[in-house]
């Protein structure tokens, strides 16, 4: 008989391409996906999967501490692969609350959940929380995130994760509940929501709306591929250590103005525009405020220890990603209009 994992979280980017994952390698495993179907999350994600014998949604929210409790006490799960959250900066800035209720009290309640259940009998259990290179700050122009860095967040959303990877840490220490954490950099692909980078500029340049860049456009991020996020996480939750922590990158860094560049210049070529043409919609906005300069992630631990890598180049995957956007009109449509929320309220009676 296969584990029992819950995937939180799995309506959205990252968490989908996770379900997906298990749910196709791993057909004598059961995957529940606990998601409160927030702006971010969008069932269209899995409709490739939804029917599987394997496969079971359960709509819930992980600020209900009760509803965790019975959702563990019926199901026992062996395992937890936590990745809901609200996720945007930019969000952080405008609603922390909505972060620290999410982020760090919801986190708080699956832990609870989790050590109820296990009752110290870690045998074959785990608590996988994924989280963001953002707890460890901002890098000058030299250096690169370990596992060992000193977490600095400095924007209410990174503070909020940093401070649920401290609570998994001190259930760890204190519980003993069998954990692993991974601290990812900025991820890239198809269904990630158009509120960020990449696919707001894909969006934007189809319907030839103005870029907006941050500043002076030379902040720097470290970019991965999100299929390749989601093979890292499979292969710790499998083979990783209990308590440790993983630094997953993509080894693919640029400056915002620099990807934005590439992003135009590919699409001007899938469009077939004149070269030059998206470039023109660059437009340079007021910076975010306390706009962490630069992230560079490490991931040496991960290739040593484990023998993960990065799998495509990213002139590669900015193609993918900028053509599964243009393939798929109709669910950028769907979220960019929020029909798809109204379908949720119908739906499920929220
Ligand atoms: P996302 O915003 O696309 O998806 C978050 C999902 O969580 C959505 O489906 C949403 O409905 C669900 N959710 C939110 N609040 C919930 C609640 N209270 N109860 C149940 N479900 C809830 O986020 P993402 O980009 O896929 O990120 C997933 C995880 O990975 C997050 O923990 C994030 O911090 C981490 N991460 C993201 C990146 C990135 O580049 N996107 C990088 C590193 C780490
Ligand atoms: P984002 O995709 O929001 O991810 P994060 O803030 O978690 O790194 O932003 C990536 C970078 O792009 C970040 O430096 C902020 C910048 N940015 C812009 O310049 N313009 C935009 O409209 C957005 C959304 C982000």
């Amino acid at each position: 008989m296969g584990k029992k994992i819950l995937i939180t979280g799995g309506a959205g980017f990252i968490g989908s391409h996770v379900v997906r994952l298990f749910v196709n390698k791993y057909p004598d495993y059961r995957i529940y996906n606990l998601d409160k179907l927030t702006y971010a999350g969008n069932l269209e994600n899995l409709k490739d999967v939804e029917d599987r014998p394997n496969y079971t949604f359960i709509k819930g929210d992980i600020n209900d501490a009760a509803f965790l409790d019975e959702l563990f006490a019926t199901h026992r799960f062996d395992g937890v692969i936590h990745l809901a959250a609200e996720s945007h900066v930019d969000r952080s800035i405008a609603d922390p609350l909505a972060f620290i209720n999410t982020n760090i009290i919801g986190t708080l309640n699956l832990l609870n959940a989790a050590k109820d259940t296990w009752q110290g009998d870690g045998e074959g259990k785990l608590f996988y929380h994924v989280s963001t290179d953002e707890v460890y700050g901002s890098l000058g122009e030299e250096g690169f995130f370990v596992e060992t860095t000193p977490y600095d967040p400095r924007s209410p959303y990174s503070a909020s994760k940093a401070s649920s990877d401290h609570l998994v840490r001190a259930y760890h220490h204190t519980y003993g509940l069998p954990v692993v954490i991974s601290n990812c950099s900025n991820n890239y692909g198809p269904n990630q929501f158009p509120e960020k980078l990449i696919p707001l500029v894909i969006n934007n340049i189809k319907h030839n709306k103005p870029l907006p860049i941050y500043g002076d456009g030379k902040y720097t991020r470290d970019w991965l591929w999100v299929i390749d996020h989601a093979e890292a996480i499979e292969l710790i939750f499998h083979k990783g250590k209990n308590g440790e922590t993983y630094n997953i990158g993509g080894n693919n860094e640029r400056k915002n103005i620099e990807l934005v560049h590439t992003l135009c210049d590919i699409m001007d070529d899938l469009l077939g525009r004149p070269a030059g043409t998206s470039r023109q919609l660059i437009s340079f906005v007021k910076d975010r405020p306390g706009h962490d300069r630069r992230y560079a992630i490490d991931a040496a631990k991960l290739k040593n220890e484990l023998g993960w890598e990065p799998t495509i180049s990213p002139e590669e995957g900015l193609r993918l990603t900028a053509q599964w956007y243009l393939a798929n009109e109709q669910w950028l449509n769907n979220v960019t209009s929020g029909a798809y929320q109204k379908y949720y309220e119908l739906q499920y009676d929220v």
